[in-house]
């Protein structure tokens, strides 16, 4: 269930470079699940622009984006006060499964935001939480320290080794990660593919494919699963591990 409104921009502020946090408010009672992601129409473009909820209560939702073409760069000119519209409560998000003991929690790049609020329903259902998130330098790395103030176990993972451990994600899990049940995981594709290779573990995967509607309408993001056609916007962005065909 998905329901269009208007939102007032409370705070928008850069994180890095390119990545910026953004608070808006408005009625959140359509938010169902860590994972969903809202759609926003921006001026001058046909098709809303895809951004997972990073956090929500009662009042407001907290969005964070990287600048990447002209449509996040306009969101990243506005300033507090101005209203957005948006359609909230969309896609399937994460569950929280009794195998899910001792989560681990992967994120690369601007997979990272969808983490957060998933790391805290986890942690309020007495979970106990580990969190790798890859970047590829010391500069693009966030929101470390705030899973480290929920109170998960942070590890980071540079390409370049500029911080935490040198490498990718895989290599953090194997270095750093030696007990953990299931897992959630969201960032690129070639990410998650190798993710899925090395670690046996079940977990759920979150896709932020390419999107036409947003809603389930035009089939544009229809892609192959065990299960047969799925549409990452509906009955994604998360898949289960063991549905996916690569
Ligand atoms: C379910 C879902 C959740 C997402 N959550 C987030 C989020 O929390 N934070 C965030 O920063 N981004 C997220 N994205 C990606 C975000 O939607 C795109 O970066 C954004 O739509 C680009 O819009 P633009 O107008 O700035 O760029 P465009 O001008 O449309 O494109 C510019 C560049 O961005 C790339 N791009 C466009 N769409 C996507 C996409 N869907 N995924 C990856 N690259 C894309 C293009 O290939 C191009 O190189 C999510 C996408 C999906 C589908
Ligand atoms: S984007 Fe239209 S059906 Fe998914």
């Amino acid at each position: 269930m998905y329901k269009k409104g208007l939102y007032k921009i409370l705070r928008n502020e850069p994180l890095t470079a390119s990545v910026w946090r953004m608070t808006l408010a408005g009625d959140t009672q359509w938010i169902a699940a860590p994972g969903q992601f809202v759609d926003i129409a921006l001026d001058g473009h046909y098709l809303r622009r895809p951004i997972s909820v990073c956090d929500y209560d009662g009042e407001t939702i907290t969005l964070v984006y990287k600048v990447v073409g002209e449509g996040t760069s306009q969101m990243s000119r506005m300033i507090p006060g101005a209203q957005l519209d948006l359609l909230t409560g969309l896609g399937n998000g994460f569950s929280v499964v009794d195998a899910a003991q001792r989560p681990l929690l992967v994120g690369g790049g601007v997979g990272v935001p969808p983490l957060y609020n998933l790391a805290k329903t986890l942690l309020a259902a007495g979970r106990r939480v580990q969190i790798v998130l890859g970047f590829n330098t010391a500069q693009e790395v966030f929101y470390a320290d705030e899973f480290r103030a929920l109170g998960c176990t942070t590890v980071v993972a540079t390409a370049d080794g500029s911080a935490g451990v040198r490498g990718f994600v895989t290599d953090a899990i194997a270095a750093e990660c030696p007990d953990f049940d299931y897992f959630y995981a969201c960032g690129p594709l070639p990410m998650l593919r190798a993710l899925c290779e090395r670690v046996a573990q079940d977990g759920q995967l979150s896709f932020e494919e390419r999107m036409g509607c947003g809603f389930g309408g035009c089939m544009g993001c229809s892609c192959q699963t065990k299960d047969g056609p799925k549409r990452i916007c509906r009955e994604g962005p998360v898949l289960t591990k063991d549905e996916i065909v690569w």
